[in-house]
């Protein structure tokens, strides 16, 4: 008996109808979105949101999408009062983003149980809109949505979610991942857009990972937003085992590729059973949806 879960990395307008059909033809319990479906514009996350809406299969989407590009220069600059009033209708965004979504659930603060014949576990979903690094982004949308204004309240929102966990497995996904797996450029979610690098992953992830794991397992933490292929066009590392926890960044960036004639879409299997977990990168051919060998 298995749990099985899709992870579908940063989207970035790569997904259409044979992505749908090819996921919900594996007979999927569950397809997880770590966010990024778009380019730059709201409009463009709202097609691709579009076709997630047409999935038959349970689906997440960790909230991370609906704002606009003004916003996040703003947020990426720190121009804290720019980004300020340019948030204001945020969360009129991300309501349309979730009724657009249709059954697909915008995920962030939130636990969601998953169980199938005995085996289960709960997903713990981290800080919606993540950007990575030390700043807290969209603050005053966490402030008016959840009560979260720094780590250490964003840490006692997940902590709580933990605590109030069904399963005694849990698994933490993100749009971006935790601390502490490393600050080169090709870490995990090292810095590649720095010459010096840096660890530019979520420090209040890291602390409810390792907080949750006091008193339960986490044997996996998913995340993406550091791309697989850096800015210098170099391989990032994509899984780390570190405590008996397996963490995994999925931004296989751009998630279709094209191989002489034909295109292999991407996504991550991930199997759950009475003994453990197993992670599996898996790229299908468009047309037959055949399983091929890997084009990276
Ligand atoms: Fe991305």
């Amino acid at each position: 008996m298995a749990l099985r879960l899709a992870v579908v990395g940063d989207i970035h307008g790569h997904f259409g109808s044979a992505d749908v059909r090819h996921l919900d033809g594996a007979g999927y319990d569950l397809v997880l979105f770590v966010g990024d479906l778009g380019g730059y514009s709201f409009r463009s996350c709202l097609e691709v949101a579009e076709r997630i809406s047409t999935l038959q299969t349970r689906a997440l989407l960790i909230n991370h999408d609906g704002v606009t590009a003004g916003q996040l220069l703003a947020e990426v600059a720190s121009a804290d009062s720019v980004a300020a009033r340019l948030g204001r209708r945020m969360s009129q965004r991300v309501a349309k983003l979730q009724r657009v979504l249709g059954g697909c659930e915008l995920a962030g603060y939130s636990r969601h149980e998953v169980a199938r014949g005995g085996i289960d576990a709960t997903l713990i979903a981290g800080r919606p809109h993540s950007l990575g690094g030390e700043r807290i982004g969209f603050v005053n949308y966490l402030r008016r949505g959840f009560g979260v204004s720094d780590v250490n309240s964003s840490v006692a929102k997940l902590a709580a979610l933990s605590e109030a966990a069904e399963s005694e497995r849990l698994v933490f996904f993100g749009h971006n991942g935790p601390t502490g797996l490393g600050d080169d450029r090709e870490s995990i979610w090292g810095c590649d857009f720095r010459k010096e690098g840096g660890d530019f992953g979520d420090a209040d992830l890291r602390t409810a990972v390792d907080r949750a794991k006091e008193s339960r397992r986490v044997p996996l933490v998913i995340a993406g937003h550091m791309h697989r292929r850096t800015r210098m066009r170099t391989r990032r590392t994509q899984r780390v085992v570190r405590d008996g926890t397996l963490y995994i960044n999925v931004a296989e960036t751009p998630r279709v590729r094209r191989v002489g004639l034909r295109f292999l879409h991407h996504h991550v299997r991930v199997t759950l059973t009475s003994v453990g977990i197993d992670v599996e990168d898996v790229w299908l051919d468009r047309e037959s949806g055949a399983q091929e060998p890997s084009p990276v």
